[in-house]
């Protein structure tokens, strides 16, 4: 039997992204089990920022759900993310856990390339904003093996499966989490799915999330993307660079250089007016 642990970002009962989560796992295989965990029911608190969890043999202080969900997701054999759009980006509990990459990231050897999808949910058309890009970012940083990702519309609880072709998309993420990727759409990066891209100049665009380089080059009425070498950011060796070497190294320099950075620190100490409610 294999099992799928659905991670639901909204705090509405029954509603879209809850409801969509079920639609994919039914279509993911015969012999599957979906347990679900809100995210909102793990009462995760803010990254203080203390990289306790970079020392050997010690985890995250916070006293939340952290670990528990670390739990279920070693125990599961795949992972469906749903999440709405609020304010143009996704529901801020996603951004709360993805905060925690740093503890998560001394861990993730456990997990590593679990396979994903993620099903966002939004209300209004051309109100999307970020949401997919940030939560496609989210998963590839924790480890996940992305499968599949997509935007279905609706507003009111239950419109999310009620949309053309919703159903069936939802199934053909079910299919894809344990099988075959989807492939870039257009306009999405084609290393990282990212919607976000900068044009440095006319002719070069980089993807802002994980630097892959294209340019668009005009062919009589068309317009054709040109892709430079697949970015690397999300592999597991610049991964745990960056979240292993490269941060215990600033925590070193942090030692050593203790003194001089609080002499440069104290001259903004003084009467502060700090408010509190
Ligand atoms: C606080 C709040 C902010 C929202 N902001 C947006 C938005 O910026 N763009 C949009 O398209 N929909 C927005 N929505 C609509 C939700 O994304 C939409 O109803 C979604 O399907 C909710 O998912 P759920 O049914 O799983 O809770 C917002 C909803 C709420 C409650």
């Amino acid at each position: 039997m294999r099992k799928i642990l659905g991670l639901v970002s909204s705090q509405r009962k029954q509603a879209n992204g809850e409801i969509l989560i079920k639609e994919v796992a039914a279509a993911a295989g015969d012999n599957c089990q979906l347990k679900l965990l809100r995210l909102a029911d793990l009462n995760l608190e803010l990254c203080r920022g203390c990289y306790t969890c970079l020392t050997p043999d010690k985890q995250c202080p916070l006293d939340d759900g952290l670990y528990y969900l670390v739990e279920q997701i070693k125990d599961a054999d795949g992972i469906i993310l749903s999440a709405p759009c609020y304010a143009m980006g996704p529901a801020a509990v996603t951004k709360v856990l993805g905060d925690r990459i740093i503890a998560l990231a001394q861990i993730m050897d456990q997990w590593w390339g679990k396979p994903c999808v993620v099903v966002a949910t939004a209300g209004i058309q051309g109100w999307e904003g970020y949401t997919s890009t940030a939560l496609n970012t989210m998963v590839r940083l924790m480890g996940f093996d992305l499968k599949d990702s997509h935007m279905f519309m609706g507003a009111l609880p239950g419109e999310g499966v009620m949309g053309e072709g919703a159903i069936t998309r939802a199934r053909k993420m079910g299919q894809a989490l344990f099988g075959q990727a989807r492939p870039a759409l257009v306009g999405e990066c084609p290393t990282c799915w990212s919607e976000a891209w900068r044009f440095n100049n006319p002719e070069t665009v980089v993807c802002t999330i994980c630097g892959q380089t294209g340019s668009l080059v005009l062919e009589k009425k068309n317009i054709r993307w040109e892709y430079g070498e697949a970015s690397n950011l999300f592999e597991k060796f610049n991964l745990e660079e960056c979240f292993h070497e490269k941060l215990r190294v600033k925590v070193k320099e942090f030692i050593a250089r203790r003194k001089e950075l609080a002499e440069v620190r104290d001259q903004y100490k003084g009467n502060d007016i700090w408010l509190r409610r």
